[in-house]
């Protein structure tokens, strides 16, 4: 009998699992069978397994071959399983060592010419390896540096199937080829400039600063050339490194996404800004196969920013309530359920009616009331009350711009600074729950007795709504914000000031 055994990884979202791949090879006619679920993808890697051993001169067995991946309950997806598959049926033809093979995780996809080609995926996928105990793990040479980035497994970096089948004690001669290179990657969305070029918009910075220290989202409501896209953008900046979880999360999404991870860890949170026009599917994520993290994944642990909200399809925002709410985005496909991380901070910015002048201190508006209330109704009630800062941008004038522009301005390092610090205290009082940020923390446990205001502070705020003037949720909102302000501030608790500006911050749309 004729046998060969190897490892590889099938992936689901961020999480992978060990699949064994047999090669057996009998005594009928040549011919080769894969079993085990294999989508269309895999079903090719028949094709090119062949060409690739007879075209690297490994040889390819002339009976038939019997290739098992299982558990065939798993749903297998792509191309990166032609290296196990390869050096499986050469190990059952007796070629490479069935003992060395066996001890090893192999990842990539072949080319026709027996070259390996980088996949996508791989920082999981080593992850996976590791975490169920190997110690070895062979990939493509251009993924070497990303599989590098795990601990305790070694990397054993390839570039053909006949190195890979040297390292396995077969013997041939080296033939040195030129590794496939990944392709150029477009260059992600990078967050861009220092908060310090803002100049006056006092307010609007303020309010960047307490979605920063709070967790909180941010609605920013104004004209054209506020300085809306401006300001969302400089949001990432404020926020802290990522911590070693968070870290490890979003260049594995990175890596899913196809895009270069690079020699170390990202550290820095994300940030997405898909345009308008993007699908709901885009938004969250899938595609046939293997299914692709979507923005909301790729800005998981950073900043997804909705530039003209009102524009985007409706079912595209409607796909951002539950995963705002649970912080995870569940895709199901035919093929498989992938789960990926969605804790977002979410930014959307919105002009105040479709022609942008309304409410603009020097242009007038042409649109129609009754189209200026239908634009902004677009945004659906329930995505708006996840919603704590509501904030209106105006347009810098003349005269500001002349006072303003030699006033000192907080630089980002510093704002970060700040927000650190602010962040520091919110998680030392929430310690002994399981929040970490103003944002998260229930309204029931603000109001709670330990936590409640003294009616003094909160007067303003009891008035408005027993008034009807804000809604029970709007108040845990101005209270969970007043705190953050508070928490900027250096004050153990809110005053009745913090609860004035907060109250200020969440304005724009009622006011
Ligand atoms: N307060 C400001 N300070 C400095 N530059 C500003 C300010 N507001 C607007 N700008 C400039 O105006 C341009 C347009 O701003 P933008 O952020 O695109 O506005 P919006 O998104 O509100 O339409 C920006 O590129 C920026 O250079
Ligand atoms: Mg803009």
């Amino acid at each position: 009998m004729a046998l060969g055994r190897t490892h590889a990884i099938a992936l689901a979202g961020l999480s992978g699992a060990v699949v064994d791949v047999e090669a057996d090879i009998s005594s009928n006619l040549p011919g080769v069978v894969i079993i085990g679920l294999p989508d269309a993808a895999l079903s090719q890697a028949r094709d090119r397994v062949r060409a690739a051993a007879v075209n690297s001169g490994c040889g390819f067995p002339s009976h038939r071959v019997t290739v098992n991946l299982s558990p065939a309950s798993l749903p297998k997806h792509g191309s990166g399983f032609d290296l196990a598959i390869a050096v499986a049926v050469l190990a059952a033809d007796g070629a490479v060592s069935a003992e060395s093979i066996d001890r090893v995780v192999h990842l990539g996809e072949l080319g026709l010419d027996g070259r390996l080609r980088p996949v996508s995926g791989i920082l999981p996928a080593v992850v996976a390896a590791s975490a169920a105990g190997y110690r070895t793990v062979m990939v493509p040479a251009a993924n070497a540096d990303e599989a590098s980035l795990v601990p305790d497994i070694a990397v054993v970096p390839v570039a053909s199937l006949r190195d890979a089948a040297i390292w396995h004690g077969g013997e041939f001669e080296p033939e040195p080829v030129e590794a496939i290179a990944r392709p150029a990657a477009p260059a992600p969305e990078t967050a861009g400039g220092d908060l310090a070029e803002v100049i006056g918009n006092v307010d609007a910075v303020e309010a960047l600063l307490a979605a920063a220290a709070g967790g909180h989202h941010v609605f920013l409501l104004g004209p054209p050339g506020a300085g809306k896209t401006m300001l969302a953008a400089r949001l990432p900046g404020l926020l802290p490194d990522l911590d070693a979880r968070a870290a490890l999360d979003v260049s594995s999404i990175h890596s899913l996404a196809g895009l270069p991870v690079g020699d170390s860890l990202i550290t820095r949170p994300p940030y997405e800004a898909p345009h308008h026009t993007a699908s709901a599917a885009a938004l969250v994520g899938g595609g046939s196969g293997l299914i692709r993290p979507g923005a909301i994944a790729r800005a998981s642990d950073g900043v997804l920013f909705l530039d003209e909200a009102p524009e985007f399809a409706p079912s595209a925002l409607d796909a951002l309530r539950q995963p705002l709410e649970s912080g995870v985005i569940t895709i199901h496909r035919a093929g498989g359920v992938a789960t990926y991380p969605a804790r977002v901070q979410l930014v959307m910015a919105a002009n105040p009616c479709p022609c942008g002048q309304y409410g603009a201190r020097d242009s007038e508006c042409s649109c129609p009331p009754m189209a200026r209330r239908r634009y902004l109704g677009r945004l659906s009630g329930p995505l708006l009350d996840r919603i704590d800062i509501q904030f209106r941008v105006a347009r810098i004038t003349a005269a500001q711009l002349r006072t303003a522009q030699d006033a000192p301005r907080l630089t980002t390092a510093d704002a970060r600074a700040r927000v650190a610090a602010a962040r520091g205290a919110a998680a030392a009082r929430l310690a002994a729950t399981p929040w970490r940020l103003n944002s998260q923390a229930s309204g029931a446990w603000l109001r709670a007795p330990g936590m409640r205001l003294p009616p003094a502070v909160t007067v303003d705020i009891d008035r408005a709504l027993e008034r009807g003037g804000i809604t029970m949720r709007g108040y845990d909102r101005v209270l969970r914000l007043a705190w953050t302000l508070a928490d900027l501030a250096g004050a153990d608790k809110p005053t009745a000031d913090h609860l004035g500006q907060a109250l200020y911050l969440r304005r724009a749309i009622s006011t």
